[in-house]
């Protein structure tokens, strides 16, 4: 079998993770990384071993702080089998002609409309959908978190009507620029793009979603309300999702209260850079009375959807045909084990 060659455009939230889950796996590796600026993220790019390609322009930029280049964004086009691009949303259009150009696939991230790749990718809902494609785009960490436990739920038990609240972090924990910082603000064009982003994977299901900005980092959180088709109870809802793929049930009673606690226990199983890939449910937040279903779920945005764009690679490079047999092998390399 040979080794899928994968370069990584922008190297900022998403592209250092998606970088460092890639050198994890056995079937590809990481051919190198694009910065356009000589931060320090450029520089602890390098010092991870990672070749660092910038654009012409920049060349001499990079060669005055002392960062040691491979050569341009072009010479990792060619260079790449395919390419996953992690640069901030509706940048990434811009360079599909690139790579098209370069006879190479790519990866768009959730900051991308659905329009510009026809298809899009989650691993549990659609796998096989983006099997061999060009493009694909891997959807938004809030459309993940929404999907990971909709799907499930609608199989075993069909899905009448969603309701869903989206608490959204202002900002991530490296961004100073973004706020609000005291405040929380509603997202008044309703409903939200999270909505018809769900539909992109599940055109079928009735969903109606709302948004909230909130002066926080850590985490989104979801308030989910589900009309079911038929009467339930909470028992056979727990059983769903307990053995639904990247879902973690935790206990408020155990001390997580918050997402402030997900993020110290995240940190307590030594993960790297102390991501939750998982979707957080509270256990004893779930509830179903007759056929309504009352959870939250938490979202770790900076991590959710890492595992979902080598799942992606996989399919797209025709690496893996079972979807759960990739998932489990990406899984084991990142150290997911839903405890
Ligand atoms: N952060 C999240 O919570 C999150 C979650 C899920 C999905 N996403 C999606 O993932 C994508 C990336 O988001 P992000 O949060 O990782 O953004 P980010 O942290 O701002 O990183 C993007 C990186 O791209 C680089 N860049 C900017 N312009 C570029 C260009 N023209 N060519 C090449 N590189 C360029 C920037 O670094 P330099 O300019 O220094 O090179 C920057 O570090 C977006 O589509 C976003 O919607 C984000």
């Amino acid at each position: 079998m040979s080794i899928v060659k994968v370069g990584i455009n922008g190297y900022g939230t998403i592209g250092k993770r998606v970088a460092a889950a890639v050198s994890k796996q056995d079937d590809m590796q990481v051919v190198g990384v694009t910065k356009t600026r000589p931060t320090f993220e450029a520089k602890t790019a390098a010092e991870k071993g990672f070749d660092v390609y910038v654009p012409e322009e920049s060349l001499q930029a990079f060669r005055d702080a002392g960062i040691r280049t491979a050569g341009t964004i072009q010479d990792l086009f060619r260079a790449s089998d395919i390419v996953v691009d992690c640069t901030p949303g509706n940048v990434g259009e811009g360079y599909k002609a690139e790579y098209a150009a370069a006879g190479i696939k790519a990866i768009f991230q959730g900051g991308e409309d659905h329009s510009l790749t026809g298809v899009s990718f989650n691993s549990t809902a659609n796998y096989r959908d983006s099997w061999g494609a060009q493009f694909s785009r891997v959807v938004s960490c809030n459309t993940t978190g929404l999907i990971r436990t909709l799907f499930p739920i609608d199989r075993k038990i069909k899905i009448k009507n969603a309701y869903v609240t989206v608490v959204r972090r202002a900002a991530d924990p490296g961004d100073s620029k973004s706020g609000p910082i005291n405040a929380l603000e509603p997202s008044v064009k309703l409903p939200t793009h999270h909505g018809p982003d769900v539909q992109s994977i599940m055109p079928w299901l009735n969903i109606n979603t709302m948004a909230i900005k909130a002066s926080t980092t850590l985490m989104h959180l979801h308030t989910v309300v589900v009309e079911l088709e038929r009467d339930a109870d909470t028992a056979e809802v727990l059983d769903i999702l307990r053995s639904a793929p990247r879902v973690r049930l935790i206990k408020s009673k155990s001390g997580i209260k918050s997402t402030a606690e997900i993020m110290e226990y995240a940190r307590d199983l030594g993960r790297d850079r102390s991501d939750m890939y998982e979707i957080v449910v509270w256990e004893d937040g779930v509830k179903v009375v007759g056929n309504k279903l009352y959870y939250y779920q938490a979202v770790h945005q900076e991590a959710d959807v890492i595992p979902e764009n080598v799942d992606c690679i996989r399919s797209m490079c025709k690496l893996e045909k079972d979807a759960a047999a990739s998932a489990e092998k990406t899984d084991r390399a990142l150290g997911i084990d839903k405890g």
